[in-house]
């Protein structure tokens, strides 16, 4: 009896009818996924005044159309008076394609339902403004938070001028990444070892360190999940690098060596070793970057100016404690295998990141935990930054910037 007398509160009754088709526009968006940066994933539907599906849409890379241009030339002129369901608000910019805001409105829409106001300041609630100014229902909100996280990296990117960072490592049980001699090929099991390159897909960059490039001789592909091969991405001070290098292949994936000023002090120990490196490099087309910091701070700023939304840092326990401390992560994917290796000199995942008490540790928000075959996934997200610490940089990670990870 109570079920039947309980009446949703106005804005709730006005969500929840379209939460179906928001969720299938979702679903479209999820499409795009590793292919629209600097983009965001957008998915679209268009129903007709009856109510009936006549369009779909999402987009599927950068400087192709956008979502509804796509769902509503699917349409045609059964959009009239009809509904457009899209994740993310219609932009009201000429970009690379002129403004979704004209087609909606030429396309004689009625309504528009939104997931996510689109937070590039040159849209911003423009969009949704501009609709209602034309005389169109606008209904926002509608399953936001989906959204949000479908377009975390995104959202991220526009407002701290960052791509999101994701750190993965694979550890065994005791959490050790190598046996005391070294060897640390392979902790994981196949399954979990497919899961990185999935994971890799859906990244714009894959960063490590000078130490991993020595230590593994890494590929770093996604194995053809993604075309193009997400940017691969070495980060080296010393410049100290081996000759020969998988991933110095831009046959098989283009590559980034990103490094502090050289050639300033050409006296300095190290310092011929570096030129060397930089000769090879430029011989074998690898591309280079130098940084006025070898950090991963501004490297990540460059990445971001470069169009990349999400980076996943794939480096050892020195390079991962310094993307922690200038809070360069905002995800964690841990994969844990159920063995023993032991050894009080073995590495484990991450250097000293500068804590002094144990009031500083926050616990990170699970994301997802799963079975990889034998190994166990732990995803985990930024934790908030407690009220009285607001400002601060806990643990590395609480970034005193503005709009840290949704
Ligand atoms: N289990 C796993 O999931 C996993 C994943 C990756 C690596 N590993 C293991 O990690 C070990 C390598 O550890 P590592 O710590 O040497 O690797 P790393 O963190 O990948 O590399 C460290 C190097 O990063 C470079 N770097 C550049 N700027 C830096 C900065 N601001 N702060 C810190 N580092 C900076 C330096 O390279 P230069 O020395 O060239 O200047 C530094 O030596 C290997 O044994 C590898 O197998 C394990």
């Amino acid at each position: 009896m109570l079920a039947s007398s309980f009446s949703p509160p106005p804005q709730a009754a006005k969500i929840i009818p379209w939460l179906p088709w928001m969720r299938r526009a979702l679903s479209l968006a999820a499409l795009g996924e590793g292919r629209t940066s600097p983009n965001p994933l957008v998915g679209a539907v268009v129903l007709d005044a009856a109510g009936q599906l006549v369009g779909e849409g999402f987009h599927a890379r950068a400087g192709e159309p956008h979502a509804e241009v796509g769902a509503l030339a699917q349409a045609g002129a059964r959009a009239r008076g009809g509904t457009l369901v899209v994740t993310l608000e219609p932009c009201c910019h000429h970009g690379r394609t002129p403004p979704c805001t004209e087609a909606v409105i030429g396309a004689g829409i009625a309504r528009v339902v939104v997931a996510l106001a689109d937070p590039d300041p040159r849209v911003a609630g423009g969009g949704i403004a501009q609709l209602r100014a034309a005389g169109l229902e606008v209904i926002e909100a509608v399953a936001e938070e989906q959204a949000l996280r479908l377009n975390r990296a995104f959202v991220h990117r526009v407002r701290t001028g960052r791509p999101l960072g994701i750190l993965k490592w694979a550890m065994s049980l005791d959490g050790r990444t190598a046996l005391p001699n070294g060897q640390s090929q392979w902790i994981s099991g196949p399954a979990a070892r497919g899961w990185v390159h999935g994971l890799r897909a859906r990244c714009d960059a894959v960063i490590v360190g000078g130490g991993t490039v020595r230590a593994d001789a890494p590929l770093l592909t996604s194995r053809g999940r993604r075309v193009p091969e997400p940017l691969r991405v070495v980060l080296s001070r010393s410049l100290d690098l081996p000759e020969t290098a998988q991933l110095w292949d831009q046959a098989v994936a283009p590559t980034l060596v990103a490094h502090g000023p050289i050639g300033a002090s050409a006296q300095r120990k190290g310092e011929a070793r570096a030129m060397a490196t930089c000769a090879l490099l430029d011989r074998l087309g690898v591309e280079r970057l130098e940084l006025a910091q070898c950090e991963p701070a501004p490297l990540l700023e460059a990445l971001a100016a470069r169009g990349c939304n999400r980076v996943l840092w794939e480096c050892g326990p020195e390079l991962a404690a310094a993307a922690l401390r200038q809070g360069c992560v905002q995800e964690l994917a841990a994969v844990i295998a159920p063995k023993l290796l032991g050894g009080l000199a073995a590495r484990t995942p991450l250097g000293n990141l500068g804590l002094e008490g144990l009031a500083q540790v926050q616990s990170w928000r699970e994301l997802e935990r799963r079975d990889l075959g034998s190994d166990l996934l732990w995803e985990l997200g930024i934790p908030e930054p407690p009220a009285d610490h607001a400002g601060l940089t806990t643990m590395g990670v609480g970034s005193a910037r503005p709009g840290s990870a949704p």
